[in-house]
């Protein structure tokens, strides 16, 4: 992989020193980053019984992995970082797992706020944003608005979150619409229904991640991942960090997104 430090001056902020820059990121060829990356931040309840301790240190653990990507997809300039932290079906877990996690969601982004403020992210959420209790409601939308002027990445929490609720909302969308003759069923384009997705305001992810050895989607982005390279990793998520997402990113550029097209065409489109 060519090392391409006028592109790498080129895109990082003035003060960031290229001096300092890891081994795995002078690999990395900054021309060919994914716009958006999504990630199942997966394993934190292994992690912390492998260490004798309950599953919820598990948790905590994982918002320094959270904190550590968030800052290196800003420095990188990936514009969309989507994260699952709590799916519809997590509802089912134990009780005092259920409120340590939005125990955890409501301080995290207390604290997180200010410099998430500071360092250009824009705070989103998609999921079924009515279903989170009244105190993790407020300090997201809080954290939105404060947010909601920045330019720089992003972040895009999945909670409460099932693609396929979204679909089935989205149809149901379309359906009011054809009802209210403001649309007709045979006029209905992937656009229209891109439009009525919690995603509409963003590309499709060209990269998933899921850490922790499990190889499945757990009703996550079903529609938005249809041509989006998959990328599975043993690594729990409390111990994925800016090493292991260069390796995914690297992984990344080394695939051929071919788009149904042969090879032969995507080499002679280059
Ligand atoms: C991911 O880790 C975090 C959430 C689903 C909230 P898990 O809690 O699923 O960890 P494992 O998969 O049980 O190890
Ligand atoms: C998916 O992980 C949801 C999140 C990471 C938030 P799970 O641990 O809930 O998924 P399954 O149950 O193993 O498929
Ligand atoms: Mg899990």
């Amino acid at each position: 992989m060519p090392i391409r430090f006028t592109t790498l001056f080129l895109r990082f902020p003035y003060n960031y020193c290229p001096r300092t820059m890891s081994d795995s990121q002078l690999q990395l060829d900054v021309s060919k980053l994914p716009r958006h990356i999504a990630i199942i931040m997966d394993g934190n309840g292994r992690w912390a019984r492998e260490r004798g301790e309950d599953r919820v240190f598990g948790h905590y653990e994982g918002v320094l992995s959270v904190r550590a990507i968030v800052d290196e997809c800003g420095v990188l300039g990936i514009k969309y970082l989507t994260l699952y932290a709590f799916s519809a079906e997590n509802w089912n877990r134990p009780i005092d797992e259920v409120n340590a996690l939005m125990e955890l969601l409501v301080n995290t982004i207390r604290k997180e706020v200010e410099d998430l403020k500071k360092n250009n992210v824009k705070l989103h959420v998609i999921g079924d944003f009515d279903s989170l209790p009244p105190l993790a409601r407020q300090e997201m939308g809080e954290a939105m608005e404060l947010t909601a002027g920045n330019t720089g990445l992003n972040l895009i929490l999945a909670l409460s979150y099932s693609s396929r609720h979204e679909i089935v909302r989205a149809a149901t969308k379309l359906c009011a619409m054809v009802k209210a003759n403001q649309l007709q069923p045979d006029a209905i384009t992937e656009d229209h229904f891109k439009q009525c997705l919690y995603t509409a305001p963003f590309p499709d992810p060209e990269l998933l991640i899921r850490t922790s050895g499990e190889s499945r989607i757990s009703n996550f982005l079903l529609y938005q991942l249809a041509y989006s390279e998959l990328y599975f990793t043993p690594v729990h998520w409390p111990d994925f960090r800016k090493k292991h997402l260069h390796e995914a990113l690297m992984a990344y550029q080394k695939r051929e997104r071919r788009f149904g097209k042969t090879s032969e065409q995507i080499q002679n489109e280059r």
